[in-house]
């Protein structure tokens, strides 16, 4: 097939048009780099530098192109800065999507799967979050999410668009040649990998008041390779309707364990202070992904947090400054 990936020079997104490379997909990356990094698009696909703020820019890539599908990576993603910047997110987010939407179903594009989030859910019920649980997002960025599952969900009643929710919960390691890199950056992973390298001093805990076991609060760790592959396997489940599922391992670690993690890992003291809570942060995310391993036959290969942080290290050790354009 040939898939539009939106958001390619990004982190999530670059490594999902690797691993789209590998399986015999042609790619057409549409970035507009304000976050992503050209140097992170493998060479073999194909390169547009638009804006999904423009109509005009993705209705003329999609004619340009004609892909089979389209992968929406592309959204500014970070639930604290959303606290404090909700208008660029919701703006941003759901107009830039919705552009891309309608330039879909314009441009005669039947297949697309959309990036979400855990973040849908502020204060789940239960300790292993499904696709049953009722949304309730815990930031404008969360929001943003949903109005887009929306918006899929009525584009697809009405315009038989076929998609693909797909809602990762924390993202992290790399591959052999594409990693995390955000400038600034924010991530847990990242920031105490960079501790771990000398480059910082320390890495500061957001609260260690919550109700968790150690009161930091608890992620679901999940390799950047395992969901690239959910996306392969979401592509062909396609043929046959409409699917949202939870991406995860199903095994929370707190914020001191990743921390504990990364000095068996690494070798290295990674200093900590504790901070206040950062805004928007639910406690605890850990899901259920029963349905897309039975479903997809998914199953993550990355299981182990170590393992998951050897692999950001070592990107780290290869790459110390991330990349350069
Ligand atoms: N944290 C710290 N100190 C830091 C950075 C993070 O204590 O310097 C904590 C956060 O408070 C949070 C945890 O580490 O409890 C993970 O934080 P990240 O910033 O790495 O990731 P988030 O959970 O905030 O968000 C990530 C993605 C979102 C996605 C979400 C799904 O950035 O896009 O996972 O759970 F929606």
């Amino acid at each position: 097939m040939k898939i539009l990936v939106t958001g390619g020079a990004g982190y999530i997104g670059s490594v999902t048009t690797e691993v789209l490379l590998s399986a015999g997909h042609d790619v057409v990356v549409f970035d507009n780099l304000s976050q992503g990094h050209r140097e992170a698009v493998p060479p073999a696909a194909e390169w547009v530098q638009a804006d999904l703020s423009s109509p005009r820019e993705i209705g003329a890539a999609v004619a340009m192109h004609r892909p089979d599908a389209v992968m929406h990576f592309a959204a500014r993603s970070l639930v604290g800065e959303s606290m404090a910047q909700p208008f660029a997110y919701l703006r941003d987010n759901v107009i830039n999507g919705l552009n891309l939407i309608e330039a879909c179903v314009t441009g005669g594009v039947e297949r697309f799967i959309l990036s979400s989030t855990a973040n849908l859910f502020a204060a789940p019920e239960s300790l292993l979050i499904d696709e049953d649980a009722s949304v309730a997002p815990g930031s404008p960025y969360g929001e943003s999410k949903w109005a887009l599952e929306r918006a899929l969900h009525w584009i697809s009643e009405t315009k038989g668009l076929r998609y693909g929710s797909l809602r990762y919960f924390n993202a992290c390691g790399a591959s052999d040649e594409r990693g995390e890199h955000h400038d600034p950056e924010t991530h847990l992973i990242p920031l105490v990998l960079q501790v771990a390298a000398g480059q910082r001093e320390h890495v500061t805990i957001f609260g260690d008041d919550y109700d968790t076991e150690d009161g930091t609060c608890i992620r679901d760790y999940i390799h950047v390779l395992d969901l690239a592959d959910a996306h392969l396997l979401a592509l062909r489940a396609l043929e046959t309707g409409n699917v949202i599922y939870h991406l995860g391992n199903g095994e929370g670690f707190s914020v001191r364990q990743v921390i504990e993690a990364a000095r068996m890992v690494t070798g290295a003291s990674i200093p900590v202070k504790i901070g206040p809570r950062r805004a928007g942060d639910p406690p605890r995310l850990v899901a259920s992904s029963e349905r897309a391993r039975h479903a997809l036959g998914w199953t993550p290969r990355y299981a182990d947090l170590e393992q998951i942080i050897a692999s950001a290290w070592s990107w780290h050790q290869r790459y110390p400054n991330g990349y350069t354009n």
